[in-house]
């Protein structure tokens, strides 16, 4: 049995977490920098490089606490290197390589989409290789065929924005504040979503890419006409999202046959239109629906410090000179 530190700054969330490698969480310790970000509209990268400077240690140091476990019991430390916003990524890997270096024990680099993509193995024991996963995220919206681990085929993925980055720009279009996913979804429950007439972009097409450029455009225009309620277009565009998802994951489900499983990982994930849709999906293909707890699909280190303990498990550590990657496919 091993224990790994897990370490999270790519984005608007710094964490850490200690998991061992029989899944159990011993501590998990999170700050999120919303309110900072919120005058903003959106996240600064300065602004949440300095708040991750602030809080990592603390929250590492609260996490060890926590769990009773000190650096000398931890068998490896895993930080997520990229990709990212670059001054926070930096944060929490050189953070990373100081413990590293500091204590002896290996460091592993984890990509943070793997962190997504593993996540469901940390809730779930049952989930075997290989399976579909949709990976719905603020910066990705993916098709991963997950054969195991550091072993990861794309099927799919936007050829213009993210998911989660249509939930956040429509929702500021309603002028909902900063992070607007869940609070359109909150809106969206109040209003009739075929009440307003919007587009569902590459719906039927025979690659299950994505694309959502489109789809926030018309949220603008039908915003900017004056003649619809704003639950309406919170409820119209959150239906159209879902009707593109489950498309492009019903094409994805053809092309995958060997899947065991479908999987959803990532801060959309967290909506339950979604997660309803997906369910039904994989209910009529006859796969197993497998989303991981709402906590663990928006941003942790406990996903991070999973993915380190698979990748411990299979041999895979790194050295100290491993660089941090803003851009960093699977
Ligand atoms: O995975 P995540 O925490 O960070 C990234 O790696 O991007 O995902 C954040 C994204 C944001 O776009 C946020 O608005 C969206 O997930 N999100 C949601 C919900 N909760 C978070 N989108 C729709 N409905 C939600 N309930
Ligand atoms: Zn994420």
């Amino acid at each position: 049995m091993a224990i790994i530190l897990g370490l999270e700054s790519s984005c608007d969330e710094t964490a850490a977490a200690l998991v061992t490698s029989d899944r159990r969480i011993l501590a998990h310790a999170l700050a999120g920098q919303a309110e900072a970000h919120a005058p903003f509209g959106g996240v600064v990268p300065e602004i949440a490089a300095r708040a991750h400077v602030d809080k990592l240690m603390p929250l590492i140091e609260q996490a060890l606490a926590d769990s009773g476990v000190t650096l000398s019991d931890v068998d490896a430390i895993a930080a997520t290197a990229g990709p990212g916003l670059i001054g926070g990524v930096m944060v929490g890997l050189v953070t990373g390589k100081a413990l590293a270096h500091a204590t002896g024990k290996p460091l592993i680099a984890v990509n943070h989409l793997e962190g997504h993509a593993l996540s469901p193995r940390l809730a779930d024991p049952d989930l075997a290789f290989p399976y579909l996963l949709l990976l719905v995220s603020g910066g990705h919206c993916q098709l991963l065929l997950v054969e195991g681990v550091d072993r990861y085929r794309r099927l799919a993925t936007t050829i213009d924005d993210a998911a989660g980055e249509a939930f956040d720009k429509s929702a500021k279009l309603l002028g909902l504040p900063y992070p607007g996913g869940p609070e359109l979804e909150k809106l969206a429950a109040t209003g009739d979503a075929a009440s307003v007439p919007l587009p569902r972009p590459l719906l039927g097409s025979s690659e299950p890419h994505f694309s959502f450029a489109g789809l926030k455009s018309a949220v603008a225009r039908a915003v900017h006409s004056g003649e619809h309620r704003p639950q309406d277009i919170a409820a119209a565009f959150q239906q159209a999202v879902v009707d593109c998802l489950i498309d492009r994951t019903g094409r994805a489900i053809k092309r995958a046959p060997g899947a065991t499983a479908l999987v959803v990982a990532g801060g959309v994930a967290a909506n339950g239109s979604i997660r309803a849709a997906l369910t039904g999906l994989a209910a009529h293909y006859g796969l197993p629906f497998v989303a991981p707890p709402m906590w663990l699909c928006t941003d942790n280190a406990a996903m991070i410090a999973w993915a380190g303990a698979e990748r411990f498990a299979a041999g895979l550590t790194d050295t100290l000179d491993v660089p941090a990657r803003p851009r960093w496919p699977l």
